[in-house]
């Protein structure tokens, strides 16, 4: 079985494949975890050293790889609005869920998981995160064959309503 995940910073995509992965007891494989094993450098520091240009290319190249792995494939905020990956991620078979977070809750993350550890939030401040969200929100909505509202809810809760919709099938029934 394959599922992959999308959605803004914050809105909890590592979190969700983790408990995700333990529940249907499939691999879990985080885009942004590849990269860093396979640059050997952290995200921001490869943004630092590289730029974000080169950043989106070793993030295509890790995504087709990625997408080949059984699991769960929980990507980068940014993976998929990129054209390549999007083009990508349109055609693929697997079901792709949208984990939907206000601006309230993105915000409140990523205060709390500390400015350092994303790049795109230290240069463009709260402001331009959030112009930077609401311009992605269409293609997250393409995307997705499954869109979860994740405000105030748990995890678990989370989860079991995944589960649930995953189980009631997609339009991309033919991946399991
Ligand atoms: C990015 C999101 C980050 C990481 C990089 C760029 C983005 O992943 O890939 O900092 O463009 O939204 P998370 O969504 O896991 O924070």
């Amino acid at each position: 079985m394959k599922v992959i995940l999308i959605g803004f910073m914050g809105s909890g995509k590592s979190t969700i494949a983790e408990v995700l992965s333990e529940q249907l007891a499939i691999e879990h494989h985080d885009l942004d975890l590849l990269i860093e094993n396979r640059s050997g450098l952290k995200i921001p520091e490869y943004f630092d050293q590289f730029g974000e240009a080169k950043f989106r290319e070793f993030e295509h190249q890790t995504l087709i790889d990625a997408l080949e792995m059984d699991g769960i494939v929980s990507t980068g905020g940014g993976t998929p609005v990129q054209d390549a990956n999007f083009a990508l991620l349109l055609d693929h078979p697997t079901p792709t869920v949208f984990l939907n977070a206000s601006d309230d809750t993105v915000i409140k993350r990523l205060v709390s998981d500390g400015i350092q550890s994303r790049p795109l939030f230290q240069q463009l401040g709260e402001e331009g995160l959030l112009d930077l969200k609401h311009s992605r929100q269409n293609r997250y909505e393409q995307l997705a064959d499954i869109t979860i509202d994740v405000n105030d809810k748990t995890p678990d809760k989370i989860v079991a309503e995944i589960i649930e919709k995953l189980n009631q099938g997609t339009n991309k029934e033919r991946a399991y």
